[in-house]
């Protein structure tokens, strides 16, 4: 059972500047609503019980956005307003499962993981990235299914254009497990276009064994002086541990960069 999920959240947004120069990327507005609240129906649709937020002293706002019950109170003891008042409750349900942990060094995903170390309890836990979401399919969940079909460790994937292979993690795969799932081979980092092993691209939601924490624990920091999760995956494969790629087949919003969010909020009203 995947029960745990690890958010990492202390990333400095710095592609969506100036929105992030005060504010959190995961508070910003997709169709109004903050981009996190996709991310954590997403995680308690698939079964997730906890989720450990990885944030910052920087992005405190993100712990204030679901503790912030005074103005709520005092708003909704003037007025009677269902829509506030339902926000409020799932608020205050969700954060009863939210425990926050902090990075305060932006050292990259795989860091983020590693200060959650202590906190898993399973042999596997669920990893999403904020950037990404996904609609019309739960994601997370089908990865969940794939996981428990082949006692494996599951990345989302889908393929990309060849020129934009060096914005993701690429992977290469030795075997197609059936029309949606691949088993990987290898997969590199943010790769140039004269290396990237293929156009098939690793996307936000990664179901990840404990055992990479000992991975991430001896890596030394890798491309733009981060460590990155990637990197820890890399080392896994090469001792035999299995990992699947997953092509969802949901509706991807990439959120992380300007020119995205921007197609986000056009292309979600749109659904
Ligand atoms: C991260 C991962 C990358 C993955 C991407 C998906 O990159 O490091 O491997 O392909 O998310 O969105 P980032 O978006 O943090 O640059």
């Amino acid at each position: 059972m995947i029960k745990q999920a690890i958010i990492p959240l202390a990333g400095l947004g710095t592609r969506l500047l100036p929105l992030t120069s005060i504010f959190p990327k995961e508070l910003l507005p997709i169709n109004g609503v903050p981009g996190i609240e996709y991310i954590i129906d997403e995680c308690i649709e698939a079964g997730i019980k906890e989720i450990i937020f990885i944030i910052s002293k920087k992005k405190n706002l993100i712990k204030k956005y679901f503790y912030q019950d005074k103005i709520y109170k005092d708003f909704l003891a003037k007025k009677k307003n269902p829509r506030v008042n339902n926000h409020y409750k799932k608020i205050l349900k969700n954060r009863k499962m939210i425990k926050f942990v902090y990075q305060n060094k932006p050292l990259g995903t795989g860091d983020a993981v590693l200060k959650a170390y202590k906190f898993i309890k399973d042999k596997y836990f669920l990893m999403l990235l904020p950037d990404d979401l996904i609609f019309k399919e739960n994601c997370s969940k089908a990865m969940i299914k794939i996981h428990k079909k082949f006692n494996s460790s599951v990345m989302a994937s889908m393929s990309v254009d060849k020129d934009s292979v060096s914005r993701w993690g690429i992977y290469k795969f030795k075997k197609k497990l059936s029309k949606t799932d691949y088993l990987i081979s290898d997969v590199v980092e943010k790769p140039n276009k004269k290396n990237a092993p293929s156009n098939k691209a690793v996307i936000g939601r990664y179901i990840l064994p404990k055992s990479i924490f000992s991975k991430l624990l001896a890596l030394k920091p890798g491309k733009s002086g981060e460590i990155h999760i990637t990197d820890a995956i890399r080392l896994l494969i090469n001792q035999n541990e299995k990992f699947i790629a997953h092509n969802f087949s949901g509706k991807y919003l990439d959120c992380g960069t300007m020119s995205g969010y921007i197609k986000s909020n056009l292309e979600i009203s749109k659904l």
